[in-house]
């Protein structure tokens, strides 16, 4: 029987278990990238592991969150994560290398390898080909150590791009269709693989937009294969070396089809506040815009960038209208100003900002109150932006272009005339912001200032496990609700007891004193709890705050890992009906945990109601362990 490129490159880092559906496998790492915003606390949990050289073929810590540099803290971090990082044997990127996706395709991204990056947008690399997954920092710091990566053996789905895109159409308007057809929960367990002669006529940048955004489907990941346009990107690269060709086999299985017909596929967007509220532009096209900002991970590369230029060269920003401009990497802001085309958008009126997340991260250039801000981002979360009130529309760089000219929500079809803009035959190749690590046995000392605080310790589970409900909130509730990121709070995230004051205070901002004064409790939510981003410290300050179990209609995949790698319980009602008796400051109690743990169904009391409900634990034996230890640092120490 054929199998799927996901299969081969599964059987070829399979270490643990047996390629079955639905079953967990362990695969082994061969890449790990990190950013600031989650690194260093990955690289602390590295370092209380007591590994002296990571075991990867090769592991990157990149600086692109938290470029903004108002007191010590941001650089502190920096510092710390540099220093850490060439101890240990791991690849610097200095802030202002670029955003650590973009970065990770160019420079390091290799066909059939296996990528673990504690960033939520990492299957950004499945774009060149790599089985490239979102963990939390944690399950990062254990790839690195060389331990294995455990997930689901996922399902596969057959994503069919037939026919060519048209001018005015992009990769963007891809995956926008992928997200309107599949939701953002369409995605778990999930790995959507690219097939059919569409494929062929994409570049590994587009391909990256779509396999970026894939994240947005909750999906395990999404791959393209290794083809003749990735081996042109990779000589182009100067990494002709690390090309392979690699494909599913003609007759291999998938479990679910899902087809596009680039043809026939018009410019799209997603509306406030979520990537799957996807409609065509042409049916909401005269909006008035106040901002448009192109970058992120998703569509700053080379070629995006040049098909902006080719738009605005010679026109002039609307006079209503912010343009912002975050290239993805020194690579591509270098070859934008050596062949004119930094000078087209600045002559048009463009901000450029520099090569980071930016706005992405609401690092900056929040839109103004009840504005209108159209993105080339992958998120539209509400308040993600900086501004609660502003709608926030995802589009591609060229309609963003075309309105930010017009001052309108213009549909790019028909209205722009676009030269073909080619791959170049040689990127700039200058590596000079990637630090090598120290070469083994080499003294290197970590620096460690004093916003690097420890993570919170915890302790193993009880046989009794009580407290309140100490905050009962509704569906989707993302990572950027339960531990917001934004200019104020990104500087902290070395510092959980400071965070967790704000750790779901976009719900219930009384929510994190209440926690403390009753020592901590349960929290109570509806279903896809959790969705967004691999953040750890979504799980981190629960710890702090002492919770003991989050009680749900449904987990997003990442953040029910993280919860189970830091010893809190995942409890997902069996009657989702059950969540709707439960109420603020209800006395929850759990008898018999340990025994709970082990059979993967609870009893949940609720003393206040006189209730119980029946709770499943869908947790692997693996992570059964972890639990009872207390969290998966416990358990390695443990084990040592
Ligand atoms: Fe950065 Fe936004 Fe991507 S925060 S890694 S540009 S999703």
């Amino acid at each position: 029987m054929g199998k799927t490129l996901t299969e081969k490159i599964i059987a070829a880092h399979l270490v643990v278990g047996e390629m079955i559906k639905g079953e967990e496998i362990g695969i082994r790492i061969d890449q790990t990238l990190t950013q600031d915003s989650t690194g260093t606390m990955a690289y602390l949990q590295f370092e209380a592991m007591e590994v002296p050289r990571v075991k990867t073929k090769k592991s990157l810590a990149y600086i692109d969150h938290n470029m903004l540099q108002e007191g010590p803290e941001n650089m502190d971090d920096h510092r710390y994560i540099q220093s850490v990082a060439k101890k240990h044997g791991v690849y610097y990127s200095k802030p202002g290398n670029g955003i650590c996706h973009q970065v990770q395709i160019e420079r390091f991204g290799v066909p059939g390898d296996t990528l673990l990056g504690s960033d939520s947008h990492t299957p950004t690399g499945g774009g060149i080909g790599m089985l490239a997954i979102g963990a939390g920092g944690l399950d990062v710091a254990v790839a690195m150590a060389g331990d294995p990566y455990y997930i689901t053996m996922p399902k596969v789905v057959k994503v069919e791009l037939t026919g060519k895109l048209r001018t005015g159409v992009s990769s963007k308007d891809v995956i926008l269709e992928v997200l309107r057809q599949c939701t953002v929960k369409g995605g778990v367990n999930k790995v959507f693989e690219y097939t059919g002669d569409g494929v062929k006529t994409l570049t590994v940048p587009e391909r990256a937009t779509i396999t970026n955004m894939g994240a947005e489907l909750g999906a395990t990941t999404s791959v393209f294969p290794s083809d003749e346009m990735t081996r042109v990107f990779l000589e182009a690269q100067g990494r002709g070396g690390d090309y392979i060709e690699l494909s599913a086999d003609a007759d291999a299985i998938y479990d679910e089809v899902v087809t596009v017909d680039m043809d026939a596929l018009e410019p799209l967007t997603a509306c406030p506040h979520s990537p799957d509220k996807v409609v065509k532009i042409s049916e909401i096209e005269g909006l008035a815009v106040n901002q448009v900002a192109i970058g992120s991970c998703t569509n700053s590369s080379w070629l995006d960038l040049m098909k902006v230029a080719a738009i605005v060269k010679g026109k002039t920003v609307a006079e209503n209208v912010s343009l912002v401009i975050a290239p993805g990497s020194k690579q591509v802001l270098t070859m934008l100003a050596e062949n004119g085309a930094l000078a087209d958008l600045l002559n048009a009126g463009a901000r450029v900002l520099e090569c980071g997340c930016g706005p992405c991260i609401g690092m900056g250039q929040a839109p103004s109150t009840d504005a209108v801000s159209l993105r080339t981002f992958n998120r539209n979360f509400f308040g993600r932006s900086g501004t609660p009130s502003a709608d926030v529309y995802l589009l591609s760089p060229e309609a963003a272009a075309i309105s930010a000219l017009e001052g309108v929500l213009t549909n790019p079809l028909g209205k722009i005339d676009l030269p073909k803009i080619a791959m170049p035959e040689h990127f700039l190749l200058n590596d000079t912001m990637v630090m090598a690590p120290a070469p083994e046995g080499v003294e290197v000392e970590v620096i460690k200032g004093p916003n690097i605080k420890p993570f919170p310790a915890t302790q193993p589970l009880k046989n009794t496990v009580a407290g309140k409900a100490l905050i009962v909130v509704e569906d989707n509730i993302t990572t950027d609700h339960i531990m917001p990121s934004n200019a104020k709070l990104l500087p902290y995230r070395s510092n959980i007891p400071y965070l967790s004051n704000y750790c779901l205070a976009p719900c219930d901002a009384e929510f994190p004193q209440r926690a403390l004064d009753n020592g901590g409790g349960f929290i109570v939510g509806g279903s896809n709890y959790g969705q967004g981003s691999s953040r750890e410290h979504a799980a981190l300050a629960p710890v702090y705050l002492g919770i003991k179990g989050v009680a749900v209609k449904s987990f997003a995949r990442i953040h029910k890992n993280n919860l189970i790698n830091n010893g809190i319980l995942p409890l997902v009602f069996a009657s989702e009906a059950d969540y709707d008796t439960i109420e603020l400051n209800d006395e929850l109690v759990i008898e018999n945990a340990l025994e709970a743990v082990k059979s993967g169904k609870a009893n949940l009391i609720n003393k206040t109601k006189g209730l119980t409900y029946v709770m499943m634990l869908e947790v692997s034996e693996r992570q059964k362990e972890m639990l009872l230890a207390g969290g998966l640092i416990n358990l390695i120490k443990l084990k040592k």
